[in-house]
């Protein structure tokens, strides 16, 4: 049999928001970049469409350029329900003829993956170079997670399971082990002997979109925190490891996770979350949570983590942000110092910088000043979004970015054990004062 060196991306969930607003994009990108090679994808969907059609829907977000038509041809459509058989019969015939490495993206819901794992490994469609990646949320508590690993483990060869927290696939997210472990001045003062407190924030200026039915299951607490915010926490929070591998940095990043303690929670939902599409109408699911948590490492101990996610506040942006503690600063004048501290821009702007105090010039009075790393400014606007380093890495069989299931394992035992109360309503493009009062003596760093 001829032997096809091409790669094949298969969307299962391939008219989705997610297709449309990022895989689809992040794929063009990538072709534009010359980095995709021989490539077809084929996407599906249980709805009856023409590849034309398929091809209408899925382009409507896309930045097209003269290359889109070349681009294009490589589309394919396979209508696929799921829990259909005979359509995976279909989608076997498709793959015939395509590239012979196969990527299968499962851009659904959690509650599909087990049919979906059955049908692919009864129809063989899972070769030995094969990757099969699992959008997040990875289950819907620890016991679900439990078992959907199990009987993923069954199936496949850990080698070819990706599970994905795009987050990990940001520039600057995937900066923070060099940022710390590759600089010596840097990861000593990562700690309790210094730092006040450290927030981790991720707000966005809009609401759940046509996610509603999605968002409505899970809430802020099961979308957002489960995965991404314990990840970054993981990231600050986690040892020095013996070695900057996949193995010891994730090794790190599960001991820093098992040391999670949540002290207390909030939990907000916007004035008009009700009237959103697919959203119950006595909905109590959360888009807001504010979390302070405790780190029993040695490292941070009585060292405060405030975690905040939210959807239609302010801005969209994310960061981390580390606040020194004042008293060990000397400083010629008492007067006006600010805390030192160290923020780490993931999104809009991306970069690092600390804010020191500076002398006024001829007088003897102080300003805080930014010493920055401005990556934008550094790399060009243009560096690869998440999902295009997530695909690359995959297509390199790089597990670095990936999550390992012991910290997804970890990341469900937080949230099991949380007690979410009743949410707060707000209003859009708001911060409610009991989000804003959260942090004792301090206040979320560029928020409001
Ligand atoms: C997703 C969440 O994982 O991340 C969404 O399900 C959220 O609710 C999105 O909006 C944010 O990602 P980004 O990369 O667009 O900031």
């Amino acid at each position: 049999m001829e032997v096809n060196n091409g790669v094949t991306f298969v969307l299962l969930g391939g008219t989705g928001d997610l297709a449309r607003k990022k895989l689809l994009p992040s794929l063009y990108n990538l072709y534009k970049k010359g980095k995709l090679g021989e490539f077809d994808i084929i996407g599906t969907s249980r709805h009856d469409l023409s590849r034309e059609e398929y091809v209408r829907h899925v382009g409507v977000n896309i930045d097209k350029h003269e290359t889109w038509d070349e681009f294009k041809e490589n589309i394919r459509f396979a209508q696929l329900n799921f829990y259909n058989p005979e359509d995976y019969e279909v989608l076997q015939e498709k793959l015939l003829g395509c590239g012979d490495e196969r990527l299968f993206y499962l851009a659904t819901l959690p509650q599909h993956f087990d049919v979906i794992n059955d049908n692919l490994s009864s129809h063989d469609l899972v070769n030995e170079t094969s990757k099969v990646l699992y959008e997040k949320p990875f289950g819907d508590d620890l016991k679900s997670a439990k078992e959907l690993n199990r009987s993923i483990n069954e199936l496949f060869p850990e080698k070819n399971i990706y599970r994905i927290d795009h987050y990990l696939d940001k520039e600057l997210v995937a900066n923070l082990s060099i940022l710390r472990f590759s600089n010596s001045i840097i990861d000593p003062i990562l700690s309790a002997e210094y730092v006040d407190h450290v927030q981790i924030i991720a707000s966005e200026n809009f609401g759940v979109e046509e996610r509603g039915g999605f968002y409505d299951r899970y809430g802020a607490v099961k979308d957002f925190f489960q995965s991404h915010l314990l990840q970054l926490l993981s990231l600050v929070g986690m040892s020095t490891p013996e070695k900057l591998d996949s193995r010891c940095i994730r090794d790190e990043k599960v001991r820093a996770l098992r040391g999670v303690d949540i002290l207390d929670t909030i939990t907000g939902q916007y004035e008009g979350y009700r009237g959103e599409e697919g959203v119950d109408e006595d909905s109590t699911t959360e888009t807001l949570t504010a979390v302070r948590a405790a780190l029993n490492r040695p490292r941070w101990q009585g060292v405060p983590f405030y975690l905040l996610t939210g959807k239609n506040l302010a801005k969209k942006y994310s960061q981390i942000y580390v606040q020194f503690d004042k008293n060990n600063q000397s400083s010629m004048s008492s007067n006006g110092t600010i805390p030192n501290s160290l923020v780490v821009s993931i999104q809009p702007d991306r970069g690092i910088y600390f804010v020191i105090n500076t002398k006024v010039p001829g007088g003897i009075g102080t300003e805080p000043a930014k010493m920055e790393f401005c990556h934008t400014c550094h790399h060009g606007p243009n560096t690869p979004s998440a999902y295009e380093n997530l695909f690359s890495q995959a297509l390199a069989g790089d597990q670095r970015s990936f999550i390992r299931y012991d910290e997804i394992e970890e990341q469900w035992r937080i949230v099991d054990g949380m007690e979410i109360p009743e949410p707060i309503t707000y209003e859009p493009g708001e911060v409610p004062e009991e989000v804003q009062n959260f942090i004792q003596d301090g206040e979320w760093h560029g928020l409001s």
